[in-house]
């Protein structure tokens, strides 16, 4: 059973988000009940998955917390041949995710690296996962990463990038940061918590908008980009070399 998240219930100093092992205890509650649309995008990731997983190759899942994503994939693609790598540079993340994928038997090779995806020696691969976690980055480390990973895909091979939007139109943006608030009292998070956890997401996830996400990833070199998923201001994007 995961805990579920309190983290933020009681009044507290605002501090800049981390992902400790605080937040890696009560994980899969806290991102499925502030995500919408969280668990249909893990779900398809496995399914798009099965399209592009190639035999004999690798696939990279960045930014991997408890592995969601590895364990969709894992379930979906129906090829044996090929390696998942997990990276993540939180130890509480990839410790909490080692022993949590031991739970789950797989002849899939899985390896996760307590690493930072920005300084990783990627090899080829025919799919990369970067769920949540490129609006983590600074923004010039985005691009450097996104021109890193289109060189090490293999023809064919795709990138599903998803993330939280920010829109240009103020009145858009306000609608849909009113109702993601919605969803997450619906989910049981109070305003305080929801205005605590805001405040220290301050600065750390920099949201940016579609059009800045489509340039960033033509000027890596994709050229096939389409949105597969979206609900309110959060997106999963396919991109096929
Ligand atoms: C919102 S979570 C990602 C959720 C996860 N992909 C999933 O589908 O459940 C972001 C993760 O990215 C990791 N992260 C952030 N910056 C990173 C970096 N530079 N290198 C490696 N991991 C990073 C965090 O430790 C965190 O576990």
């Amino acid at each position: 059973m995961t805990k579920s998240d309190a983290l933020f219930s009681t009044p507290r100093k605002t501090a800049a988000f981390k992902f400790d092992h605080k937040v890696a205890e009560v994980f899969p509650d806290m991102i499925s009940r502030s995500v919408p649309g969280y668990n249909d995008i893990i779900q398809g990731i496995g399914s798009l998955a099965n399209q592009f997983v190639q035999e004999n190759s690798i696939v990279y899942d960045l930014g991997c917390s408890l592995g969601a994503a590895t364990l969709s994939i894992r379930e979906q693609v129906e090829t044996e041949n090929y390696e998942i790598i997990g990276i993540d540079n939180s130890q509480a993340m990839v410790e909490r995710c080692q022993q949590h994928l031991c739970a789950f038997r797989s002849p899939i090779k899985t390896t996760i690296c307590q690493a930072d995806i920005l300084d990783f020696d990627y090899r080829k691969a025919s799919l990369i996962v970067i769920n949540f976690t490129l609006q983590f980055l600074d923004k010039p480390s985005r691009s450097t990463l996104l021109k890193r990973l289109y060189e090490v895909l293999q023809p064919g091979g795709a990138l599903i990038l998803s993330e939280k939007l920010a829109f240009n139109d103020k009145e858009i943006n306000q609608l849909f940061t009113q109702q993601h608030h919605l969803f997450k009292k619906q989910n049981g998070y109070s305003d305080l918590e929801i205005s605590q956890k805001r405040a220290a997401l301050e600065n750390v996830l920099i949201p940016e908008t579609l059009e800045e996400h489509h340039s960033r990833l033509n000027e890596a070199g994709f050229a096939h980009i389409h949105s597969w998923f979206q609900q309110l201001n959060f997106v999963s994007l396919i991109t096929i070399k």
